[in-house]
C-alpha cells in the first residue's frame, strides 16, 4: 500500500474517490474541504455516522468536484479511541477496494482524532491504511490480479502537521513490518520451515543489526538437548535464529525470545487432525520477534533516544512424529543442566524455549527478557481471542507489557505465577516434567512456571499469544488469517526504554 501525505489545499476536484469521517452529532464537515458536495450528500440525509458505517455518494452529473464521496461513521464522540480510529480508517480502505477506485484521498481533521495527539493519530490512520489492505496472496498457478485502492492520499487539515506526518511515517514503519511477519506466519507450513525463518532473518541485517543462525551441530555442542529432543522427529533440521541491534553507545541490553515452531503436530502425542493446519502459526512468537526487527531494520528506532542493545532469538524448529522422534517420558538434558521428563512431546515450545532462553541470558546478560509463544491452547479457554496472557517474575516489568500493549491497542491480561504453580512441575524421573498433572488444570500458567524455573533472578515476562495470533474476529484490519500480533506491542515497549 502507498500512502503519502497530501497537503490540505491539493485540489480534489479529480479524485476518483474522497473519504472524509462523519461524527454522530453535527454535520459531516470533511474537514472544511469540499463545502458544497458534503452539503449536498448531507441534504440526502444518507450520510451514516454509526461507528464503522460507510456511505458513498455519487455527486449531479456534470458538477465540479471528485467522482464520489464518502463517508466513515466514527460513531458516538466519547467511542472515539485509537482502536475505533484504526478500525474506522481500514473500512475506508476495505470499501474503496471494492469500490474499484485505483486510488483515493483520506480527509482527516483535528475533530476526528479527539483525544489523540496528531502523532498518534498519524500512527492508527497508516496503520488502519496498511494491515487494512494486507491480504495474503498464496502460490497459485496463475499471476495474481492487480489489487485496487492501494494508493491512498492523506489530507491531513490540522495544526500539528509535522507530528501528523511523523506518526504516519512510523505507524507505516510497523504496519509494514507486521504484514511481513503475517507473510511468513500465514505461509505453508512445508514452505515457512526454520531455514526459511532464518533467510528472512539474514535478509534483514544491515548496519547496526547482525544475523547469526546457529545450525544442529552448534546447538549439540552447547548442549541444547530439550530443544534437540523436539527437532528429533522431524526432517528439518532446527535453527537458532539470533538478531542483534547493538546500536553504539548501548548501556543495556534485552532479550527477547519467540517460539518459533514453524509446525506443531503433537510429535508422539500427536494432535488429532481437525484443524491441525492451524499448527503453521505456532511460529508467532518468532513472528513477532521477526516482524520487530523487520521494523528496526526500516527505521522504527530512528528518531529514538533509547540507547539499549536489543537481541531477538528465535527457536525455529518442527515437531513431528518419526521414528526417531522422542518418547513420553523421554529424558532429556536442558542448556542449563536441568534434567526434563517430557510426559508429552506436544508440550514442546516450552522446551524449545527454555534452551533458548537459558543461552541468551548467560551469553547476553539482559536486564530484561521478553518472550512471546503461541504456548498454551488452555490460553484461548481461559482468555479468549480478545486480548493474550502475560505472567512474570518481575511486576514492573510485567507492567510496562501491559502499557505497550495497551498503547498499541493489543491489551494483555496477566495471570498469577505463584511457588504453588511450580511445585506442579515436580517429576519422579528427572529435575523438572514439561507438564502438570491434569488435575491442577491451569495450563497457561504451568507452562510459564516451567519457563520461570530457566530465568532464575533475570527480570522476566511471559506472553501467551495462542489466542490473539490468529483466529479473532473482532477487527476489520486483523481478521483473515495471522494477525501479526505483538509486533506493535514490542515496537512500543522498545521505543520507551530509556
Ligand atoms: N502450540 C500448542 C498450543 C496451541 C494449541 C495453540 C492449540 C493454539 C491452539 C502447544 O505446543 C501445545 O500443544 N500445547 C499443549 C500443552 C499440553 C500438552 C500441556 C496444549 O495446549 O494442549
Ligand atoms: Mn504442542
Ligand atoms: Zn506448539
Amino acid at each position: 500500500m502507498k500512502i503519502r501525505s497530501a497537503p490540505s489545499s491539493k485540489d480534489l476536484s479529480r479524485s476518483e474517490l474522497v473519504v472524509g469521517f462523519a461524527h454522530e452529532k453535527g454535520k459531516p464537515t470533511l474537514a472544511g474541504v469540499l463545502a458544497d458536495a458534503v452539503t449536498h450528500a448531507d441534504r440526502t440525509g444518507d450520510v451514516a455516522r454509526g461507528a464503522r458505517k460507510w456511505s458513498l455518494f455519487h455527486p449531479p452529473l456534470r458538477a465540479r468536484g471528485p467522482q464520489r464521496l464518502a463517508f466513515v461513521g466514527l460513531g458516538k464522540a466519547e467511542e472515539l479511541d485509537s482502536e475505533n480510529l484504526r478500525r474506522a480508517v481500514a473500512v475506508a480502505q476495505l470499501n474503496a477496494e471494492n469500490a474499484g477506485v485505483e486510488d483515493f484521498d483520506l480527509v482527516l481533521g483535528e475533530a476526528d482524532h479527539k483525544g489523540l495527539d496528531a502523532f498518534d493519530a498519524g500512527l492508527v490512520v497508516a496503520e488502519g491504511l496498511e494491515l487494512g489492505a494486507y491480504r495474503y496472496q498464496p502460490p497459485k498457478k496463475d499471476d495474481h490480479k492487480p489489487r485496487k485502492a492501494q494508493d491512498c492520499a492523506v489530507h491531513y487539515v490540522g495544526r500539528h502537521r509535522a507530528d501528523f506526518e511523523a506518526g504516519l511515517r512510523l505507524g507505516r514503519i510497523g504496519a509494514v513490518a507486521t504484514n511481513w511477519a503475517r507473510d511468513l506466519e500465514n505461509m505453508a507450513p512445508n514452505h515457512a520451515d526454520p531455514a526459511r525463518l532464518a533467510r528472512a532473518a539474514k535478509g534483514l541485517a544491515a548496519g547496526s543489526l547482525k544475523v547469526k543462525v546457529m545450525e544442529r551441530a552448534e546447538l549439540e555442542k552447547l548442549g541444547m538437548g530439550a530443544l534437540l529432543g523436539v527437532a528429533r522427529g522431524s526432517s528439518k533440521p532446527p535453527k537458532l535464529i539470533v538478531m542483534d541491534w547493538n546500536p553504539r553507545g548501548a548501556r543495556k541490553t534485552v532479550c527477547i525470545v519467540g517460539k518459533g515452531l514453524t509446525f506443531d503436530s503433537g510429535g508422539i502425542s500427536i494432535k488429532p487432525s481437525a484443524k491441525m493446519d492451524e499448527m503453521r502459526y505456532d511460529m508467532c512468537g518468532g513472528g513477532a520477534v521477526l516482524g520487530l526487527f523487520h521494523a528496526i531494520a526500516h527505521g522504527a528506532l530512528a528518531d529514538a533516544v533509547q540507547k539499549t542493545r536489543i537481541v531477538g532469538v528465535v527457536a525455529a524448529v518442527e515437531n513431528m512424529p518419526d521414528a526417531d522422534a522422542q518418547r513420553p517420558g523421554d529424558v532429556v538434558r536442558a542448556f542449563d543442566g536441568t534434567t526434563i521428563e517430557v510426559l508429552n512431546t506436544d508440550a514442546e515450545g516450552r522446551l524449545v524455549l527454555c534452551d533458548a532462553i537459558a543461552w541468551a541470558i548467560k551469553v547476553y546478560e539482559p536486564q530484561k527478557l521478553v518472550d512471546l509463544a503461541t504456548l498454551t491452547g488452555a490460553v484461548i479457554v481461559a482468555l479468549g481471542h480478545e486480548c493474550a496472557a502475560v505472567l512474570g517474575n518481575d511486576q514492573s516489568l510485567v507492567q510496562e507489557l501491559i502499557d505497550a500493549g495497551k498503547a498499541a491497542d493489543e491489551p494483555l491480561w496477566q495471570l498469577p505465577l505463584w511457588q504453588e504453580h511450580k511445585k506442579q512441575l515436580e517429576s519422579k524421573f528427572a529435575d523438572l516434567a514439561n507438564i502438570n498433572g491434569q488435575h491442577h488444570g491451569g495450563g497457561t500458567i504451568a507452562g510459564a512456571a516451567f519457563l520461570a524455573h530457566f530465568v532464575g533472578k533475570t527480570p522476566w515476562v511471559h506472553l501467551d499469544i495462542a489466542g490473539t495470533a490468529w483466529g479473532g474476529r473482532s477487527k476489520e484490519y486483523a481478521n483473515l488469517g495471522a494477525t501479526g500480533t505483538a509486533v506493535r506491542t514490542l515496537l512500543h515497549w522498545v521505543r520507551s526504554l530509556k
